[in-house]
C-alpha cells in the first residue's frame, strides 16, 4: 500500500499533549505514515507538561523521526512527496520564522517547502494574549496558504475532561487533511446537539 506521508513538527508552545494525541491518532490510520520533527524547546514542554516518558513515547509512535537541526533530511526537500504538514503546537517563534521564511531548522524548512509546493500546512498556533506581531504573522502565513488552527476548545460537545478536549482538537486538525479511512472525525449533529462519528470515507 502506498502511504500518505504527514510531516508533524512539534515546537515549544504549551500543549505538548496535543502533539502526542495527533501522532497517536495519525498512527491509527493504516494509510498514513508520520514523519516527526521535535524542536529543542518542545522537548522541554513535553517533559514539563506531560512527563519524563513523553518524548520517548512520541518518537516511538512516529514512523520516521528527524533531528530538528538536520536541514538536509528528506523532509527538507520539495521532491519528498507528502499529503501535508502540521505544526502542533506551533510556538510564536516558529510561526514568526515560517512567516518570514527564515528556514533555519527542519521544522521551519519543511513548513516553507509545504508552502512553496502549495501543499496543506496546518499551524496550531498557541499563545495568549496576542500582540500585533503575532496577529500579523498569522495573517502572513494565511496569505501564503497555511491554515491557522489555534487549539481553542469547543464546548458544544460538552466535554467532560481535558482528554475529551484534546481528542476533539486533534480530530479537527487531522480532519483538515481529508485523509481516506480516517475513523474518528466528528461532525456537528444539530438533532442530538452532540457530535457523532462521521461515516468513514
Ligand atoms: C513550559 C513552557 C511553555 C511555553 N509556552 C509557550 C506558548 O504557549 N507559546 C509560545 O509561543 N511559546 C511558549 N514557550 C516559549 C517557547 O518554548 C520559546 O519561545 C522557544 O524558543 C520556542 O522554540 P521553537 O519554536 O523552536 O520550539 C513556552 C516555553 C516553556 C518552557
Amino acid at each position: 500500500m502506498i502511504k500518505e506521508r504527514i510531516v508533524v513538527g512539534v515546537s515549544g508552545a504549551s500543549g505538548a499533549a496535543l502533539a502526542l494525541r495527533v501522532v497517536e491518532r495519525l498512527a491509527e490510520i493504516p494509510s498514513v505514515e508520520t514523519h516527526l520533527i521535535v524542536s529543542a524547546a518542545a522537548k522541554r514542554t513535553l517533559l514539563h507538561e506531560v512527563g519524563p516518558h513523553a518524548l520517548h513515547q512520541l518518537l516511538a509512535i512516529a514512523d520516521r523521526t528527524y533531528q530538528v537541526g538536520d536541514i538536509g533530511a528528506a523532509t527538507a526537500s520539495g521532491s519528498f512527496r507528502t499529503a501535508g504538514m502540521i505544526v502542533v503546537p506551533c510556538s510564536m517563534r516558529t510561526l514568526a520564522a515560517i512567516a518570514a521564511g527564515v528556514a533555519d531548522n527542519l521544522i521551519v524548512r519543511a513548513a516553507d517547502v509545504h508552502l512553496k509546493e502549495r501543499r496543506r500546512l496546518v499551524l496550531m498556533t498557541r499563545e495568549t494574549p496576542l500582540h500585533l506581531g503575532h496577529l500579523r504573522n498569522m495573517t502572513a502565513v494565511t496569505e501564503m496558504g497555511a491554515v491557522v488552527l489555534p487549539p481553542v476548545p469547543a464546548f458544544y460537545h460538552r466535554p467532560k475532561s481535558i482528554e475529551e478536549i484534546i481528542d476533539h482538537l486533534a480530530a479537527r486538525a487531522i480532519g483538515l487533511f481529508g485523509l481516506p479511512g480516517e475513523p474518528f472525525a466528528t461532525e456537528w449533529d444539530p438533532q442530538s446537539h452532540r457530535p457523532h462519528c462521521a461515516v468513514a470515507r
